[in-house]
């Protein structure tokens, strides 16, 4: 079992298998970074199922495929069958900007990923292209299209902004809801990746609206999940809010993240990491599994957003894994 220092059970891996993406999103990458890290950096999908074992043995029970844009990393169905063929029963799921997913979606389900968490972030053309940096909008949805048909678990998430997208909540919402998808907003996170002139909502400006159309009643967090749920009283569709600045959902946080360049990092904002790579190409697995037990003794206790400070990491979501 793994145990951080507070005592909490960590069980959720999320690896984010490259840095690199196909979009610009404001929030999170507006300008390409100067430069991408070298191929031969990353982990390979060998290397990382060797990890990925032992952190199955070790008792982590999901697993989430996220970036950058994970749908980049060539020969992706290979990598998510030798997770399912390892352990068919893990929850395995992915985080996609969708753009990819009309031609994979099928593929992806046949290798044995289950769920998928799409970006959408408008439904107006030139809103999701101001966003994401270029027109986006028909893949995206062609894209949502396809992992339903493919059979796929699908939740949306949407970041509102002031003055972009925040009056097309209920507009998402609606069209999330028509298609019984859940879809979860989640409060815009500073970083200093992010185009500066940003401004995010908080949870209950981005209830709202929602609130000014519907009943709606408090339903609670799923397990550890992030997400506050909230339920339609009309015909009971839920909905979730993530909201970060609040970090209430840390004191139940089963999180650990993996860099595609073998950085293990306890926590979204947290710049203190440590590299399995050298352990893993060494073929030392124990090394690594040492190195696991060692960043969850140092996981903190709570992400550093706050209402009054702006946070201090410097490390990307891109990099990170969101
Ligand atoms: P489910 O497995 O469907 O519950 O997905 P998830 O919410 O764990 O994954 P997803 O990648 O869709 O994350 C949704 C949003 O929650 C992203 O913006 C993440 O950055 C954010 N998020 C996920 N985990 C954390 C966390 O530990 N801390 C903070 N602050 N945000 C998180
Ligand atoms: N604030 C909030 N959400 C963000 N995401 C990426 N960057 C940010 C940010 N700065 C979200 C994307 C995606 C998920 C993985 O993370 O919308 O759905
Ligand atoms: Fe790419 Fe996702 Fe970042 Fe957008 S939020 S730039 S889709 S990694």
């Amino acid at each position: 079992m793994l145990v951080d220092g507070y005592g909490r059970k960590i069980t959720y891996l999320r690896i984010s298998l490259t840095e690199r993406c196909n979009f610009r999103c404001q929030y999170c990458m507006p300008e390409k970074p100067f430069s991408w890290k070298p191929n031969e950096n990353l982990l390979s999908f060998d290397e990382l199922f060797q990890f990925v074992k032992v952190a199955i043995d070790e008792g982590i029970t999901k697993i989430r495929l996220t970036g950058g844009e994970p749908t980049l990393r060539a020969d992706l169905d290979r990598f998510i069958k030798m997770i399912y063929d390892y352990k068919p029963d893990i929850d395995l799921a992915m985080t996609t900007n969708g753009y990819l997913l009309k031609e994979i979606a099928k593929d992806l389900k046949a290798a044995g990923l289950k769920r998928l968490n799409i970006s959408l972030d408008s439904l107006r053309p030139e809103t999701a292209a101001r966003i994401a940096g270029k027109d986006v909008l028909s893949n995206v949805i062609a894209g949502i299209e396809a992992a339903l048909e493919a059979g796929f678990q699908v939740k949306i998430n949407m970041v509102p902004l002031k003055g972009v997208n925040d009056d097309e909540i209920v507009d998402i919402l609606e069209w999330c809801r028509e298609r019984g998808i859940q879809v979860r907003f989640i409060e815009y996170m500073e970083n200093v990746h992010a185009h500066s002139d940003l401004v995010g909502m908080h949870g209950r400006e981005i209830l709202e609206p929602i609130r000014s159309r519907y009943k709606i009643e408090r339903v609670g967090r799923q397990g550890s999940s992030p997400a506050f749920l909230y339920r339609i009283k009309e015909d009971g569709y839920l909905f979730g809010l993530i909201d970060p600045h609040k970090h209430d959902f840390c004191e139940s946080c089963n999180r650990i993240r993996l860099t595609a360049e073998g950085y293990l990092i306890p926590c979204l904002y947290f710049d203190e990491a440590m590299s399995i790579k050298e352990a893993v190409r060494a073929g030392d697995i124990p090394r690594a599994v040492e190195i696991l037990r060692q960043v969850l003794a140092n996981k903190p206790k709570e992400n550093r957003w706050s209402e009054e400070g702006s946070p201090s990491s410097n490390r990307a979501f891109y990099e990170t894994g969101g």
